[in-house]
């Protein structure tokens, strides 16, 4: 059984320091092609745009060839089990990314090839509880927007919304970096005690200096902060409840009049895809602070950085 395998099913599968390797790989203008001759295999369980294009291009600029297969034809668990699925990607592929509804077959299929000891990565792109390579592009988009150098470091980013995938994994890489997070949400999504702990023991541990905080109050929460962030409010497989959601997150919408509470000159982001009307205004996200567009564009970066980090390539 193989335990020397690197998977990325979560952004606290790579230490402090890993993270900072990670960072500076996805900043070069240039990497060695470390995907050479090996494919990249893609799995979709749910819809993407940005996730997709963003990894089969890293692929393509690392040398390797993705190739792309959506959830009806893969089956996971329907045509096979995901442990089956895995061990016959892996043996065509150099590592296996996916995007699952459940964040337990991305673990089952790390899982998996730990057992049959094949060294492949898994990486996560998206599951119900967590959005590593989105979070990778944020802190990207941070230091690009926030600089000078030092990054985003002692720096405020206000999370309006549902406290859900994107939210954690932000604000994990955030107190990993640094960063003091507030998130704000309505009671029910917001931040529950246990993940508010790790989150405060993970910033602890870092020893940079970032906290976090949970709030009711979106108003507190964006209070001379540097950056607001939202998201949808009803995530994909989430869709029966988007009634309910709507009512429950009414004052959580990010609006010109939140953002005149945040610091002057603070950014905006969103990971997209966006509702406008419902979790931010057309205003605010066509409005001069959104940085939206150059986010979108550093998920490329983030993915270009993992996978050839994860294929050996150090900074
Ligand atoms: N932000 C994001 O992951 O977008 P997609 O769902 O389009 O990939
Ligand atoms: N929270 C959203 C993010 C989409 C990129 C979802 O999971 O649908």
């Amino acid at each position: 059984m193989s335990t020397g395998t690197r998977h990325v099913l979560d952004v606290t599968d790579l230490s402090v320091d890993e993270l900072d390797q990670v960072v500076a790989l996805a900043e070069r203008a240039h990497l060695p092609p470390v995907l050479a001759g090996t494919g990249v295999a893609l799995v979709f369980e749910k819809p993407s745009l940005r996730t997709r294009s963003a990894t089969e291009m890293a692929a393509v600029s690392l040398g390797g060839h993705p190739v792309f297969i959506g959830a009806e034809e893969v089956g996971i668990d329907v045509r096979e089990t995901a442990e089956d699925v895995a061990r016959t990607l892996a043996c065509f592929h150099r590592t296996l990314c996916a995007r699952v509804l459940d964040h337990g077959t991305l673990v089952r299929m790390a899982g998996a090839l730990d057992e049959a000891d094949v060294d492949v990565p898994v990486v996560n792109l998206l599951s119900d509880r967590s959005h590593p390579g989105q979070a990778l592009a944020d802190l990207l988009t941070l230091r690009q927007v926030l600089g000078p150098a030092g990054g985003p470091a002692g720096r405020t980013l206000a999370y309006v919304g549902d406290a859900n995938n994107v939210c954690v994994s932000l604000a994990k890489v955030l107190v990993m970096s640094g960063v003091h997070v507030r998130v704000a949400s309505p009671e029910g999504f917001g931040l529950g005690h246990v993940e508010l702990g790790r989150l405060e023991e993970l910033a602890e541990a870092a020893g940079r200096g970032g906290s976090v905080t949970a709030t009711g109050d979106p108003v507190a929460a964006a209070a001379g902060a540097d950056a607001l962030y939202t998201d949808v409010w009803t995530s994909m497989g989430q869709e029966g409840e988007a009634a309910v959601r709507r009512l429950a997150f009414e004052g959580y919408t990010v609006d010109k009049a939140l953002l005149d509470r945040a610091a002057p000159g603070a950014v905006v982001l969103h990971c997209l895809p966006a509702h406008r009307g419902e979790e931010i205004t057309a205003e605010v996200l066509e409005g001069a602070r959104a940085v939206v567009w150059a986010q979108a564009a550093q998920r490329r970066n983030a993915m270009r950085g993992l996978l050839a980090w994860l294929a050996g390539a150090r900074p």
